[in-house]
């Protein structure tokens, strides 16, 4: 099929190789030159892994000019919706994409599906992104069909989770835009479910609120183990037997970052708000969740006062595998720890640049310089922070690196 992907982020990039690479025609539309400039040699602007690599691979049309969409048969929309500083969705980039999508294809004749990719407060596809697709007088059902699509893609592992979905959820405006849709996806063998348009915005929001509330929940027993002296990771190992609980996302430590979990949870409990419903519990998880990453200042106080001390930092990315620090707990860390009077000095092997955009009064060094700190701190898990040597030092580990238990002090977060 002819697709057209607007937005070259890392869903809408990733989203574009990989259907490529599944034969369709596909054709990326960003507003970014810089981006379109790099794509279009064949680099990619982000950083994950495998990308680089599929885009050798395939052909795809890059592009500023939304006119190239008209002769597509299915326009999906990848363009991100941040946070506003009051912490409520901006729609800003989307519906200005959704503008140019309509205006581009007010001359087809063809019937098309505009299929939304990007994460939406449940209802805001048929408030909001319908009536601008219907402004030039085109007509949902007669002339084109919407879906809701939604992504389930980790950052690092964007494209295995593209290429193995567990499930397609298709939110559908008829049934021939979700057949159209589900042509895209005709090689998957996974269960699929059709349903509501606001059904599938609310599926997107609720599985990641639910993997953000189980980090939450685990690190709750990993607190209260560290206090029994109990290892966290030895329960979760035992729980994760159940198959009603699962092993996955039990890991206890510093807390989840990133750009969507807090995000999502954050635009679930606005939308409640606004309907008159107190998603307490969901509070209580972002509440709880910005402690979390507090509990390693807090260890480490134990062992050295922080006014005037330098303290190393040993990651800065909001997970391994991913320059991200979007959302990153290393955030809420350093911030206590400037105010607090400590120096920092802190290593990242991929996102110290981006980390450099919010905290340029900070030291960025070499793994060595961190080591050389009075007390280094471990918010990432990289694989290469397994091999230093930490004798002699002093580590509060927020991530379970647990070769620096070999160091003179060492405090695990949760074990
Ligand atoms: C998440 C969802 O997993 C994905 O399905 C959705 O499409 C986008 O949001 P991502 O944000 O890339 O993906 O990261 P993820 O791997 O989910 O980790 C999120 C955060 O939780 C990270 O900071 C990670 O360190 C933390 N985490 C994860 C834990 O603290 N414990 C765990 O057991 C798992």
């Amino acid at each position: 099929m002819k697709v057209s992907i607007i937005g070259s982020g890392y869903v809408g990039l990733v989203s574009g190789v990989c259907l490529a690479k599944l034969g369709h025609k596909v054709t990326i539309v960003d507003i970014d030159e810089d981006k379109i400039d790099m794509i279009g040699k064949g680099m990619s602007p982000i950083y994950e892994q495998g990308l680089d690599e599929l885009l050798a691979q395939v052909h795809i049309e890059i592009t500023s000019d939304y006119r190239k969409i008209s002769n597509s048969d299915i326009i999906l929309l990848c363009v991100s919706t941040p946070l506003s500083e009051e912490g409520d969705i901006s729609l800003q980039q989307v519906t200005k994409a959704t503008e140019q999508t309509t205006e581009a294809l007010k001359g087809k004749r063809k019937y098309w599906v505009v299929a939304m990719r990007s994460t939406l407060p449940p209802g805001t596809t048929e408030e909001v992104i319908i009536p601008i697709l219907e402004r030039t007088g085109k007509k949902l059902g007669r002339d084109f069909g919407v879906c809701v699509s939604p992504e389930f893609l980790r950052e690092g592992r964007a494209i295995h989770d593209f290429m193995n979905p567990d499930r397609l959820i298709v939110g559908e405006s008829d049934k021939k835009a979700g057949s159209m849709l589900l042509n895209l996806y005709s090689s998957f063998d996974v269960p699929i479910l059709r349903t509501t348009i606001k059904t599938a915005e609310m599926i997107k929001l609720a599985s990641n609120t639910f993997l953000a509330t189980k980090i939450c929940f685990i690190n709750e027993i990993g607190n209260i183990c560290k206090q029994l002296g109990i290892d966290s990771y030895v329960v979760a190992k035992g729980m994760g037997f159940d198959k009603r609980i699962g092993s996955e996302f039990l890991n206890t430590g510093i807390g989840f970052g990133g750009s969507c979990l807090p995000k999502d949870l954050k635009i679930l409990i606005v939308k409640a708000k606004k309907m008159g419903y107190e998603a307490k519990l969901l509070q209580e998880v972002a509440d709880r969740n910005e402690k979390q990453a507090l509990r390693v200042v807090e260890l480490l106080k134990n062992h050295t006062p922080l006014k005037g001390a330098v303290i190393g930092l040993l990651g800065l990315a909001f997970k391994p595998g991913t320059d991200d620090a979007r959302g990153s707990q290393a955030i809420r860390i350093v911030h206590t720890l400037l105010s607090e009077g400590a120096k920092v000095r802190a290593y990242d092997p991929a996102a110290m640049e981006n980390f450099k955009k919010l905290f340029p009064q900070i030291d960025y060094v070499s793994k060595e310089e961190v080591l050389n700190c009075n007390a280094i701190i471990i918010a990432t898990e990289w694989e290469e922070f397994k091999d230093l040597d930490y004798r002699g030092k002093v580590v509060i580990d927020g991530r379970r690196i647990l070769k620096a238990k070999e160091a003179r002090v060492y405090e695990g977060v949760c074990w």
